[in-house]
């Protein structure tokens, strides 16, 4: 699964991204961390909540981080190595499913609270492209409304009479 989830375009090849993995009893503690920390920034949580937070990490057997590390580059700009990390996630994802297991793309609040990266193991200047929760799933999938094509796809018509 590393290995499809290396195998990306990467403009420059910067490797503008790298991956860790949330496995075992760090699961549990990783959840604990989380709920002292929302308790830190929301005040005292409900039990349900609390209980919600203290989970976030052992829903499935294993999480792998997929975080965005872009370089500094003088022509190579950090928008195409966001989307590089993008792809190594997606990457992972379908890795995961083919070979089958079922497979979350999560980035939750935490992803966005600077203590919360850094409790999760990001440098400064990294950011999470995606937590991948991996796992068995008991029945079907569910599935959910997709845009239609003809509501994403037009056809180029160019702007010919100004050229
Ligand atoms: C970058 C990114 C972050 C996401 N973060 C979350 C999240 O924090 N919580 C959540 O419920 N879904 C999140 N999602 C959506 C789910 O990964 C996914 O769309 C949903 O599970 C349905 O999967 P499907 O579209 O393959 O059916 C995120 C998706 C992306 C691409």
């Amino acid at each position: 699964m590393i290995k499809a989830a290396i195998r990306v375009p990467d403009h420059g090849r910067l490797t503008p991204w790298r991956f860790i993995l949330y496995r075992g009893d760090s699961r549990h503690r990783i959840g604990k961390m989380l709920a002292d920390l929302a308790e830190k920034r929301e005040g005292p949580l409900p039990d349900q909540r609390r209980e919600k937070e203290l989970q976030r990490f052992s829903r499935a057997p294993i999480v792998i981080g997929v975080v965005s590390s872009p370089k500094p580059h003088d022509t190579i700009p950090e928008w195409e190595q966001f989307l590089s990390a993008g792809a190594a996630a997606m990457n992972l994802v379908s890795a995961a499913n083919a070979m089958g297991f079922a497979t979350n793309w999560i980035t939750n609040w935490y992803s966005s609270d600077p203590d919360g990266r850094r409790f999760l193991g990001l440098a400064s200047g990294e950011r999470v492209a995606g937590f991948i929760h991996i796992g068995s799933f008991n029945g079907e999938v569910p599935e959910r409304p997709r845009p239609e094509t003809a509501q994403v796809l037009s056809e180029y018509t160019g702007p010919w009479e100004d050229v």
